[in-house]
C-alpha cells in the first residue's frame, strides 16, 4: 500500500472507522481510549447489548441479563471510556465473541471488578489491606468488591450525598445499619444529611477497612471519636463538651488504654468510649435508653465491675474536670498539692543552700 492509498483510505468514512477501531484496540492498559474511538467501539457492542431481553445461562444454572443501559453509562463518570477499557479480554473482538467462562454470576462480578485497578491503582492497593479482600482471598465471595459499592456501568461519585455511603454499606450489613440508623449519629446523617456526624466510613474507612475485632484497632477508637469530639467549631454547634477525650485520658481507664496502645497483640481490658456509650447505638447522653443515664450507669459499670453498687459511679469523676462545686474534695486536694509540692521542693533547695553557706562560713 503506497502513501496515496493510505491517504485515500483515511478520507473514506469506512477508513476512518477502521482507523478508530484500531486505535481503540491499541489503547494502553490504564489509559482511557481516545473518545471518538471509544464511541465507535461502544456503538458496535451496543448493537447487540442494547437489547433488553438478552440473557445467558451460566454453568451454575443462573440466568444473567446482558443488557447494557447506554443511557446510564453515558451519564456516569466513565462516559468517555470504551467498553474494552474495562472488558479488556474483549478488546478488538466487537463483532463476534465467545462467552467468558465464569460458572457463577458472583465469580463474573468479582473477576470483572479486578479490571478497575488498571486506572485506579491507588484505591485497589488500599483494598488489599481490607477485611473484605481477606474474605474474598479465602473464598468467601459475598464480601464486597469494587462493583458492589460503586456499580459497573453506572458509577457515580461515591460520597454524594454523604448519606449514600451508609446506604451502600447497608445493602449487605443490614443488622448493623438498622441499629446505626436509630443512633444519634445515624439519624442526623440519614434524616438531615448532617455534614458533621460519622458515616460508616469515618470510623471504618472505605477501601482499607480493618478488622473491628482486632485489639490494636479497638484501642485506637478513643482517638477516632476524639477527632470530632475535640473539634471546638463542630461541637459548639451542638453545645457539646470538647474535653471528653482529655478527661478520659486523664482517668484510670483512659491512661491504661493509652499505655496498652504501644503493646503488641494487646487486648483492651479497661473501658473504651464504646463500652460506656455503645457503638452503632450511641444516643444523646440524656435520652431515656442511654447507657450513661444516671439510672442505667451502674449496670454499665457492672459489665466489668460486677460488685459495683449504686454509689460506685458517684465516686468517679465522669468527664468532669474537678471544680469546687463538683468534686470539691478532689479539687481541694489537687489545689493543695499544687501549692504544697512547690513549697516542699523550694524549702528543700533553701535548706541545702543554707547548709552549704554554713559549711563555707564556718570553714
Ligand atoms: C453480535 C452481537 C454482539 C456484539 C457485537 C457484542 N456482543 Fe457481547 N455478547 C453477545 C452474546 C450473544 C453474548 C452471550 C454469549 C454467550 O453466552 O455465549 C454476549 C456476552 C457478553 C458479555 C458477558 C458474558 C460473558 O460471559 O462474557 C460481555 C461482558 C460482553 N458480551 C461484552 C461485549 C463487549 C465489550 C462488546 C464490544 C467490544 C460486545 N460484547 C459485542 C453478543 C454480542
Ligand atoms: C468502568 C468499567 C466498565 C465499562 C466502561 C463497561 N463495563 Fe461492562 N461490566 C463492568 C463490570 C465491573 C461488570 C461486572 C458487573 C457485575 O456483574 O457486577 C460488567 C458487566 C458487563 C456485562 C454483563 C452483564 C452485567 O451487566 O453484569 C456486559 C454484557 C457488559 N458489561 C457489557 C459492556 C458493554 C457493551 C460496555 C460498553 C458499552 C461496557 N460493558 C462498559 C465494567 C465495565
Ligand atoms: C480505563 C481507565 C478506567 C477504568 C478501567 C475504570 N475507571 Fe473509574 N475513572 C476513570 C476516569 C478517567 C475517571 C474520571 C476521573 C475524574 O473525573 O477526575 C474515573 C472516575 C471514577 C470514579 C469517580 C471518582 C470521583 O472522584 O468521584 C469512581 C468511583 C470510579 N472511577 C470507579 C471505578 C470502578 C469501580 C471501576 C471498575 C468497575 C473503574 N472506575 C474503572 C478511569 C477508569
Ligand atoms: C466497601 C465499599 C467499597 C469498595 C469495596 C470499594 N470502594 Fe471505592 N469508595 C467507596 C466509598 C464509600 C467512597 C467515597 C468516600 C471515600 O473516598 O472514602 C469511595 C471512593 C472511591 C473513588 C473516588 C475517590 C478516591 O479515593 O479517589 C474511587 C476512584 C474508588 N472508590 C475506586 C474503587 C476501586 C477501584 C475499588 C476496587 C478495587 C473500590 N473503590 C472498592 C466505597 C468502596
Ligand atoms: C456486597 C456486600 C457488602 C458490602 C456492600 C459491604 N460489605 Fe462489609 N462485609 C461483607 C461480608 C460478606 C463480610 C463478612 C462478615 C459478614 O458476613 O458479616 C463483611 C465484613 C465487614 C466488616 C468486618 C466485620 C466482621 O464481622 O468481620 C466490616 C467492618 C465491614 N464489612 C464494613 C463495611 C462497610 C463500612 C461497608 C460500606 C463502606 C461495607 N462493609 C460494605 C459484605 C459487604
Ligand atoms: C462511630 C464509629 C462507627 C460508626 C459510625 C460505624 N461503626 Fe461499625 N464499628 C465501630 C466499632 C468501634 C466497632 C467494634 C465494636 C466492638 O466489637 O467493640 C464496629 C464494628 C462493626 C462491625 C463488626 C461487628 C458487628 O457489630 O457486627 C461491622 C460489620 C460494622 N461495624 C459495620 C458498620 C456499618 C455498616 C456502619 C454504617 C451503617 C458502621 N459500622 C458505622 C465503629 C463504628
Ligand atoms: C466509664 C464510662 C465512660 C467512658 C469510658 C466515656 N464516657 Fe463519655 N460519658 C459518660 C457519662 C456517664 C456521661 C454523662 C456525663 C453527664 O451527664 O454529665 C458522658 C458524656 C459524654 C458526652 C456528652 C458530653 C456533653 O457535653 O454533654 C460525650 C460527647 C461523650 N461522653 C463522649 C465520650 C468519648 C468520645 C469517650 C472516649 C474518649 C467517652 N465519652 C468515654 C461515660 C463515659
Ligand atoms: C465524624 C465526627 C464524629 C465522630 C467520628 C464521632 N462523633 Fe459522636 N457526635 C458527632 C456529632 C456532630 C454529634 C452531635 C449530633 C447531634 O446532636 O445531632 C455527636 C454526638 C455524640 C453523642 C451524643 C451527645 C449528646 O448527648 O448529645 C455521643 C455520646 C457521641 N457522639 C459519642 C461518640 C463516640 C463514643 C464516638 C466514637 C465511637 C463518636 N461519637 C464519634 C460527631 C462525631
Ligand atoms: C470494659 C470494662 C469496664 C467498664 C465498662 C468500666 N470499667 Fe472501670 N475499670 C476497668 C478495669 C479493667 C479497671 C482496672 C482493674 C481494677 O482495678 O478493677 C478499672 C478501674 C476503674 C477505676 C479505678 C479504681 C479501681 O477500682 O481500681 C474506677 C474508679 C473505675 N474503673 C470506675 C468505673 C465506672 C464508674 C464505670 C462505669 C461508669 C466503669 N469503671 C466501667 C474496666 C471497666
Amino acid at each position: 500500500m503506497d502513501g496515496g492509498e493510505v491517504g485515500r483510505m483515511a478520507h473514506s468514512s469506512i477508513g476512518v472507522l477502521a482507523f478508530l477501531v484500531a486505535l481503540a484496540a491499541s489503547a494502553e492498559d490504564g489509559k482511557p481510549s481516545d473518545p471518538a474511538a471509544a464511541l465507535a467501539e461502544n456503538q458496535e457492542c451496543l448493537e447487540c447489548h442494547s437489547e433488553a431481553e438478552l440473557e445467558i445461562e451460566l454453568d451454575s444454572g443462573e440466568t444473567k441479563n446482558i443488557f447494557v443501559d447506554a443511557q446510564k453509562l453515558a451519564s456516569s463518570v466513565h462516559a468517555k471510556l470504551a467498553c474494552s477499557d474495562c472488558h479488556t479480554d474483549l478488546k478488538g473482538k466487537s463483532s463476534k465473541h465467545k462467552a467468558t467462562a465464569f460458572p457463577t454470576a458472583r465469580e463474573f462480578a468479582v473477576n470483572y471488578s479486578d479490571q478497575c485497578k488498571q486506572c485506579h491503582f491507588a484505591n485497589y492497593t488500599k483494598t488489599l489491606d481490607s477485611v473484605h479482600h481477606d474474605l474474598i482471598a479465602r473464598g468467601k465471595l459475598d464480601a464486597a468488591v469494587c462493583s458492589d459499592c460503586h456499580g459497573s456501568h453506572e458509577v457515580m461519585s461515591a460520597a454524594e450525598p454523604r448519606s449514600k455511603i451508609s446506604r451502600t454499606c447497608a445493602g449487605c450489613h443490614e443488622k448493623v445499619s438498622t441499629v446505626y440508623a436509630a443512633s444519634v449519629h445515624g439519624k442526623a446523617l440519614l434524616n438531615d444529611e448532617s455534614p458533621d456526624v460519622p458515616a460508616c466510613t469515618d470510623c471504618h474507612r472505605s477501601h482499607d477497612i480493618a478488622d473491628p475485632r482486632a485489639g490494636a484497632w479497638k484501642l485506637k477508637t478513643p482517638q477516632m471519636c476524639g477527632s470530632c469530639h475535640t473539634n471546638e467549631k463542630m461541637m459548639s454547634k451542638y453545645g457539646l463538651s470538647t474535653t471528653v477525650l482529655s478527661t478520659y485520658l486523664a482517668d484510670f481507664h483512659g491512661s491504661t488504654a493509652l499505655l496498652q496502645q504501644g503493646e503488641k497483640g494487646a487486648r483492651p481490658m479497661v473501658a473504651l468510649c464504646t463500652d460506656c456509650h455503645g457503638v452503632h447505638d450511641i444516643t444523646h447522653v440524656n435520652a431515656p435508653g442511654s447507657k450513661v443515664l444516671q439510672a442505667n450507669l451502674v449496670k454499665t459499670c457492672q459489665q466489668c465491675h460486677p460488685d459495683a453498687t449504686e454509689n460506685f459511679p458517684a465516686a468517679w469523676l465522669s468527664h468532669y474536670e474537678p471544680t469546687w462545686e463538683k468534686a470539691s474534695l478532689v479539687y481541694g486536694v489537687k489545689k493543695f498539692y499544687a501549692v504544697f509540692i512547690p513549697f516542699i521542693i523550694g524549702g528543700l533547695v533553701l535548706q541545702i543552700c543554707l547548709h552549704l553557706w554554713r559549711v563555707v562560713v564556718n570553714r
